[in-house]
């Protein structure tokens, strides 16, 4: 029976219930002490909204356009490698977004490959990582473009370090018996969680979009993780290639620096998520919504801001839109709702979002999130970045 999810809060409690801790860590854990995971989240308390009493209006339009792709209010799901947590995963995930009129990002680590998922939801941007030669890379393009892929996202921010203060689990390298037995004690203490894998089939432990040129299967998960970590950060000029080689909308993922944000409109890109990976980059990177607002003034509308990192309710995505962003990109929030309850569980942590930027619009007397100015939002003194450190490269220029 469907799960009636009231808060994402509430999609959470039940996924710590629900999954095994080393799953759970996995999926909540930041990088190192999980500061900057915290601080996202923690920050939006910190933003205020003054609610108005009269002359409201009836109309809340919450419609926005990103990346070319129309979308019915300003959330998407963002890539995440971890929708294995059930056995279709991404495919509910697709199913629960086009269920609520809006987009899914898809992570290069996804457990379904681009070409199933995609049947569920169109809209659909491919999350890329920069591993592998140039060929490999174009062909995962390529890949993604004969998918349909609305729009491709490269995500920067996540080869640098993987260190963890929690007991991290290593992916194990394939689904054999000794794997299926050390899923057993966990399914004993798990059932329900386990029950799901048991009716619809093991996980496959592969990363079917993470593909090489010469790969003739998906390559299993464990495999894949030492060619990230080893791979070489891509510089402007790769980027520009990648840009160019792709051709249709392209979204840099992981942007904390206003001079990253204007290398990206130089190299073309349509949109940036200003972002920190949700924690898992460098611990003590600050709230992404502390960057929000200088990055917002310095591209100056030439593409589209998106954000992510924190956002747990409606009044965060009010907050973000207010502060600059055109849409808002959620990653544990609709893990947690996955976890909660599959398909149904994401779509409700969405509409439980939407609910919640209707009842903001309507306190501060907005007919839509396009008339959301940051004076909207009462932030402490000092709270938003205004100095960043200065950038050797771009300098050196
Ligand atoms: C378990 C987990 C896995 C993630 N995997 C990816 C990924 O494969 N690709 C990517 O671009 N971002 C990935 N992210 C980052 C999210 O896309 C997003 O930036 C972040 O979760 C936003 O913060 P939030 O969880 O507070 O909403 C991952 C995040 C989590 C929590």
């Amino acid at each position: 029976m469907a799960k009636n999810i009231t808060s994402v809060a509430a999609a959470h409690r039940i996924t710590e219930k629900k999954l095994p801790k080393a799953i759970y860590s996995a999926l909540y854990a930041g990088m190192e002490k999980g500061l900057t995971r915290d601080n996202n989240v923690l920050a939006f308390d910190e933003l205020g909204v003054i609610p108005r009493v009269a002359d409201l209006g009836n109309e809340h339009n919450q419609k926005t356009r990103v990346m070319g792709v129309d979308l019915s209010f300003p959330v998407i799901t963002s890539c995440v490698g971890a929708q294995g947590i059930c056995s279709e995963g991404e495919k509910l995930v697709a199913k629960a977004t086009k269920k609520s009129g809006t987009a899914i990002a898809l992570s290069n680590f996804a457990t379904k490959a681009m070409e199933e998922v995609i049947q569920h939801n169109e809209n659909l941007f491919f999350q890329l990582y920069w591993f592998g030669s140039k060929d490999d890379i174009q062909a995962r393009v390529e890949r993604a473009r004969k998918a349909g892929a609305k729009g491709l996202i490269i995500t920067l921010d996540w080869m640098m370090t993987f260190r963890k203060d929690w007991d991290s689990v290593t992916p194990p390298s394939e689904m054999n018996l000794a794997t299926a037995l050390s899923f057993a004690i966990p399914a004993i203490t798990h059932p329900s969680w386990a029950l799901d894998f048991v009716t619809k089939g093991m996980p496959k432990l592969t990363a079917p979009n993470a593909r090489e040129a010469h790969d003739k299967k998906d390559p299993p998960f464990a495999s894949v993780f030492p060619k990230m970590f080893g791979a070489k950060m891509p510089t402007w000029e790769d980027l520009q290639w990648l840009r160019e080689i792709w051709g249709g909308s392209f979204m840099i993922k992981g942007i904390m620096h206003p001079d990253d944000a204007l290398r990206a409109i130089d190299i073309g890109a349509t949109a940036i998520s200003v972002s920190n990976h949700g924690g898992n980059n460098i611990d003590s990177t600050p709230a992404s919504i502390r960057a929000l607002p200088a990055i917002a003034k310095a591209v100056n509308n030439q593409l589209d801001v998106c954000f992510d990192g924190g956002i747990r309710r409606g009044l965060d995505v009010v907050k973000a839109v207010a502060l600059g962003a055109k849409a808002v990109l959620i990653g544990r929030a609709h893990l947690y709702g996955l976890a909660a309850d599959g398909e149904n569980g994401v779509h409700q942590v969405l509409e439980i979002l939407r609910g919640g930027v209707h009842e903001g619009l309507l306190a501060l007397g907005k007919p839509s999130i396009h008339d959301l100015v940051p004076e909207d939002v009462i932030a402490p003194e000092g709270f938003f970045l205004n100095k960043f450190p200065p950038t050797f490269q771009y300098l050196k220029k």
